[in-house]
C-alpha cells in the first residue's frame, strides 16, 4: 500500500487537512485508532475563529455551520459581581467568531471524506512510523485484527497529545515545552436553554466560571475544580448552586442560569504544551499533536486548523510545482502563532482562575488587570484580536 500523504488521526487536524488536500488532487489517507461513533461523540471545543471558518467553507463543509452556527460579536466578563462585554467587531475592524461544536465539525467532515475523499479507515491505530528521514517513510498500523504497513512521501501526525507520531522525532532534535496548571474544569452539557446571548467568563472569590452554548436549547458550562475531582461529588443541584454563585451581580441581584437535565459531566485537567521543531524529515506534527493550550481562551481547535491550513499550502506546492520552500518554512511559520496562542491561553487562565496558592496580592493583581480590560479600548483590543484569531499570514 501507498499514498502520497499519511495521515494519522480523524480529529479537527486530520479531517481538515485531508479535505484540503483533496481538493488540491492530491492522495491521502487516514488513519484513526478510534470508531466512527466515538470521535464523533467525544465533547470539547465551540469556538470557531474566522479563519477556521473560512477554511472549512474552502474545504467543502461550510454548509450546515452555516444553518446552524450561531455568530458572536463579543464576550462578557465578570469580576468583582459586575459585568463587562468586549465588543469584538468594534475593537478588530469587524472580527467575530462562531458558535459550532467540534462534534457538528468532526461529523461534517467525516460524511464528505467518507463520500468523495481518499480512503478514511477507522479502528486503524498507528503503532510506529519508520524512515522519518527518508524519502520513504513507513506507517505501522494495526487494522481488522492484522498488522499492516502504509508507504509515503509524507505522515503527517494529526494523533493529538497522546499520539505516537511524535516518536519518530529523536530525542536529540526534540524539545519540549510545558506547564501543568493547579486547577480543572468540571465541563457540563445541559438541556437548557442559555439565559445569555454571549459567552460569560467569570473570575470570582469561589474560582472560575464559564457559561458556553452549544445551540438556543443546549447549554455548555465549566467550573474551575481541583485537581482530581471526581464527577461524582458534583451532583446536579451542586453543580447550579456553585455556577449562580460564582455568575452573581450586584447590579442584577435576581440573575439566575436556567436549569435543565445535565446530560455530562467530565473534568478535564489543563496543561501548556509546546514541541519543536513541528517538521523532521518527511514527518510533520500538527494540531494537539505538537502543541496543547488550557481551554480558557478557547484556541485548541483553532490553532489546529490554522496548523493544517498551512500544512495544505506547503504539501499543494510541493506536489504542483516541487517547490519545497513552503514545507521547510512550515515549523517556523506556525510555532511563531503557536506561542502567541501559548500567551494569550495562559494569559486568559491566569487572570481568571484562582490559584490554589494564591495570595490576595495576587488576587488584587488579577482584578487591576480585569479592570483595565474594561476601562481601556487597547487592553480590551488586545483580547479581542487574540480571541477573535491572528491572521493566517501573520
Ligand atoms: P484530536 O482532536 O485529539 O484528534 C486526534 C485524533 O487522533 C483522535 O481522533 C485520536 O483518536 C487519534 N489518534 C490518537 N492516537 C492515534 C494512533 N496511534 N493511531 C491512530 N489514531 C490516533 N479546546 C477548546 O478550544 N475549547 C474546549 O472547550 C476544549 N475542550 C477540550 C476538552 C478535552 C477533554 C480535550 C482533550 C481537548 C479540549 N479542547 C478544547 C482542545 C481541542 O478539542 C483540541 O485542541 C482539538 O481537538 C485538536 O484537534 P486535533 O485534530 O489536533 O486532535
Ligand atoms: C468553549 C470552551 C472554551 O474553552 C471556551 O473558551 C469557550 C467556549 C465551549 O466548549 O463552548
Amino acid at each position: 500500500e501507498h499514498t502520497s500523504v499519511a495521515i494519522v488521526g480523524a480529529g479537527p487536524a486530520g479531517l481538515l487537512l485531508a479535505r484540503l488536500l483533496h481538493r488540491a488532487g492530491v492522495d491521502t489517507v487516514v488513519l484513526e485508532g478510534r470508531d466512527r461513533e466515538y470521535i464523533e461523540r467525544r465533547q470539547r471545543a465551540g469556538i470557531l475563529e474566522q479563519a477556521t471558518v473560512d477554511a472549512l467553507r474552502e474545504a467543502g463543509a461550510g454548509d450546515r455551520m452555516d444553518r446552524e452556527g450561531i455568530p458572536h460579536d463579543g464576550i462578557e466578563l465578570r469580576f468583582d459581581r459586575r459585568a463587562h462585554r468586549v465588543d469584538f467587531p468594534a475593537l478588530t475592524g469587524g472580527r467575530r467568531v462562531m458558535v459550532y461544536a467540534q462534534t457538528e465539525v468532526v461529523k461534517d467532515l467525516v460524511a464528505l471524506q467518507l463520500a468523495e475523499g481518499g480512503p478514511l479507515l477507522f479502528e486503524a491505530e498507528v503503532r510506529e512510523v519508520i524512515g522519518a528521514d527518508t524519502a520513504r517513510p513507513v506507517v505501522h498500523y494495526r487494522h481488522g485484527g492484522r498488522d499492516r504497513t502504509l508507504g509515503c512521501d509524507y505522515v503527517v501526525g494529526c494523533d493529538g497529545f497522546h499520539g505516537v507520531v511524535r516518536n519518530a522525532v529523536p530525542d536529540a532534535v526534540r524539545s519540549t515545552y510545558e506547564r501543568v496548571y493547579p486547577y480543572s474544569w468540571l465541563g457540563i452539557l445541559a438541556e437548557a436553554p442559555p439565559v445569555y446571548d454571549e459567552l460569560i467568563y467569570a473570575h470570582s472569590e469561589r474560582g472560575f466560571a464559564l457559561a458556553s452554548m452549544r445551540s438556543p436549547q443546549v447549554g455548555r458550562l465549566y467550573l474551575q475544580v481541583p485537581n482530581g475531582t471526581d464527577p461524582a461529588d458534583w451532583p446536579d443541584e451542586r453543580v447550579w448552586d456553585e455556577l449562580d454563585a460564582r455568575f452573581a451581580l450586584d447590579a442584577e441581584p435576581g440573575w439566575k442560569l436556567r436549569r435543565g437535565p445535565i446530560t455530562a459531566k467530565s473534568v478535564l485537567p489543563m496543561r501548556s504544551h509546546v514541541t519543536e521543531p513541528m517538521r523532521y524529515g518527511h514527518v510533520l506534527l500538527a494540531g494537539d499533536a505538537a502543541h496543547i493550550v488550557p481551554p480558557t481562551g478557547a484556541k485548541g481547535l483553532n490553532l489546529a486548523a490554522a496548523d493544517v491550513i498551512v500544512l495544505a499550502r506547503a504539501l499543494t506546492a510541493r506536489y504542483r510545482d516541487g517547490s519545497t520552500a513552503l514545507l521547510d518554512a512550515y515549523s517556523d511559520t506556525c510555532l511563531r502563532r503557536v506561542w502567541r496562542a501559548e500567551h494569550f491561553s495562559y494569559f486568559m487562565t491566569t487572570t481568571l482562575h484562582t490559584d490554589p496558592e494564591q495570595s490576595a496580592f495576587d488576587t488584587r493583581l488579577q482584578l487591576s488587570q480585569l479592570e483595565r480590560l474594561a476601562n481601556s479600548e487597547h487592553a480590551a483590543a488586545e483580547l479581542a484580536e487574540n480571541y477573535t484569531g491572528l491572521l493566517i499570514s501573520d
